[in-house]
């Protein structure tokens, strides 16, 4: 069956500059060699326009449940907002990539999640507590971080992979793989293998997922 693959990045910089943005690349286009008949969509976050939930944003919301006419810019922010949403429930995967800084992702990574966690839509409450609608999808995440978070003592800090884990599984999400490029600046003498290494492990999960 053909799927809708949305590939995510939130990196100022292409793969000539970027660690994982590089490893993000050898997946997207293994994968797009293993399923040719599936269509991947970037989603390039600092192209993109992501309007960040605003005073527009709550006053429009307002009247939209109160009647009120909405201004131009409640109008433009609101509907981008739908526009990205109903992008993301009618994708079948998502592969993330965004670099670590300061122990989690850019900020217009955290505006995109915003903007599709909708309820009614990503999940519902019920009188049992929130369930996750999004239960035929599956995830991917490339993360690079300069120090070593998979293991060892820093691993309770790392926020980015722990963040979009949580999200997809509060959106019912059931397979959620991270894959992380990391050490390279604790270990600068092993950065060009730690890019490899990630390069072929992102090709062989790129195979199956
Ligand atoms: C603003 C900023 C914050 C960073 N914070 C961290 C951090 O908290 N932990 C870490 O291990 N590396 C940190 N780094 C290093 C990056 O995670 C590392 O260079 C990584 O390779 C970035 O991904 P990229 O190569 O795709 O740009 C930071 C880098 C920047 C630019």
């Amino acid at each position: 069956m053909m799927a809708e693959v949305l590939y995510i990045t939130a990196h100022p910089h292409d793969e000539t500059a970027s660690y994982s943005m590089s490893v993000g690349k050898a997946f997207i286009e293994q994968y797009q060699i293993a399923n040719p008949e599936d269509t991947v969509t970037p989603i390039d976050l600092y192209k993109e326009s992501i309007p960040p939930i605003d005073a527009d944003i709550f006053s429009g919301w307002g009247k939209l449940q109160s009647g009120g006419q909405l201004s131009s810019d409640e109008e433009r922010k609101i509907s981008r907002l739908k526009e990205l949403s109903d992008q993301f429930m009618n994708a079948d995967k998502y592969v993330f990539v965004t670099p670590m800084w300061n122990f989690s992702f850019p900020p217009v990574m955290k505006a995109y999640i915003d903007s599709v966690a909708v309820a009614g839509k990503a999940f519902r409450y019920t009188e049992e507590g929130p369930v996750g609608l999004l239960t035929d999808k599956k995830a991917f995440h490339i993360q690079s971080c300069g120090g070593i978070y998979s293991e060892g003592p820093a691993a309770g800090m790392e926020m980015g992979h722990r963040y979009i884990k949580t999200v997809m599984q509060f959106f019912g999400v059931p397979s959620i793989e991270g894959l992380f490029v990391e050490g390279h600046a604790a270990m600068p003498d092993k950065a060009a293998d730690i890019k490899s290494t990630a390069e072929a492990e992102a090709r062989d999960a790129a195979e199956t997922f």
